[in-house]
């Protein structure tokens, strides 16, 4: 990741998809993570970022996909730009232009591509190049998934104590196993209730302490699953996981219930596809409606047209296995 100079750059990360659900902080502030998380790039779903400090103090301005953002995009990336203006002892303010390249309001989360696009944008432009556990850690701050979208491939976030300890890593490269997230789009509504808000919730349930403590379990498990390229134990894993973390979700107070009806019969059918048509195909849902499929890329045409039966009301994004952050070549803003 070499740096930029003269105060610009242009950066790009990708959406991850997690097997391993991160939900609920030990450290709000800090977003250290209740328990590690494990997930895979998407190579096709991505945020690219320019910024520039503009070298003198003052408001910050934010525009994505070509338009000025809502106060409400602009105050958190200014609050993040405020860790990174602290951390190098700086005051400019930035022109932040960013673009994703996934439609807007599928309830595709696009805070860890962002945060991520953002962090290396934001410290290549001062011509820092940090190292790799560094941004991640970094980014984490903006956006926990998104500690998880600096690192290449597989890539697992260990939760640790404190934030140089919080930080993701590879666990292996995206050529490894040609896995295909195809994404079962069930609702464009926005999430009532976003992610930042649902961690301050997980703690009322009183599953949580339950879904944390047998984490490390279904860690190590996945990560076995996924070195071994062994589908039937990755699916069994990955499917229990997203269920523990929903239902963490719907026993909060007040309770989070994320899925539409279309979403269940498209998490039941997938269970049936697997069990009755030996079809290769899991699923996992993050905080909304939508359900990502899980399959090998040599099932993904098959998935696609179960789907497509299933359901006209179905629009279907895909994504295989996907790089880290980089750091582009400069445009201006
Ligand atoms: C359900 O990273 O979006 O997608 O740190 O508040 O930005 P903030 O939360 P975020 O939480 C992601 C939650 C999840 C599961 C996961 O990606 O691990």
């Amino acid at each position: 990741m070499s740096p930029s100079s003269n105060n610009i750059a242009r950066a790009r990360a990708h959406s991850n998809i997690a097997f391993i659900k991160y939900w609920g902080n030990r450290d709000h502030s800090l977003r250290l993570p209740a328990n590690s998380s494990l997930s895979m790039n998407l190579k096709d779903l991505h945020t690219t970022t320019t910024l520039e400090w503009l070298g003198a103090a003052g408001a910050d301005f934010l525009e994505i996909n070509g338009a000025p953002a809502d106060p409400g995009a602009l105050d958190r990336v200014s609050a993040h730009l405020d860790v990174i203006r602290r951390r190098f002892g700086m005051q400019s303010a930035a022109r932040v232009s960013s673009t994703n390249n996934f439609p807007m309001g599928t309830g595709i989360a696009s805070s860890a591509s962002a945060f991520a696009a953002l962090s290396l944008a934001a410290t290549s432009a001062l011509g820092v190049d940090l190292r790799e556990r560094e941004l991640s850690a970094l980014a984490r701050l903006g956006s926990g998934s998104a500690a998880r979208s600096i690192p290449s491939g597989f890539v697992e976030w260990r939760a640790g104590d404190a934030h140089e300890t919080s930080y993701a890593e590879t666990f292996v490269q995206a050529n490894h196993w040609d896995l295909v997230d195809v994404i079962a789009v069930v609702s464009r509504r926005h999430k009532h209730i976003g992610s930042s808000a649902g961690h301050l919730e997980a703690d009322s349930s009183v599953l949580q302490s339950a879904r944390v403590a047998s984490v490390e379990g279904r860690l190590s498990a996945v990560k076995a699953a996924i070195a071994s390229r062994d589908f039937e134990a990755f699916a069994d894993i990955v499917e229990e996981d997203s269920n523990l973390m929903h239902a963490v979700m719907m026993t909060s107070k007040p309770p989070l219930f994320y899925w539409d009806p279309l979403s269940l019969r498209v998490m039941q059918a997938v269970r049936n596809w697997r069990a009755a048509d030996g079809l290769r195909v899991c699923y996992t849902l993050d905080a909304g409606p939508n359900v990502h499929c899980i399959c090998e890329a040599g099932d993904a045409a098959a998935v696609k047209a179960n789907l497509r039966d299933l359901s006209a009301d179905v629009e279907i994004l895909q994504s295989s296995a996907g790089p880290g952050a980089c750091v582009l070549p400069r445009v201006s803003v």
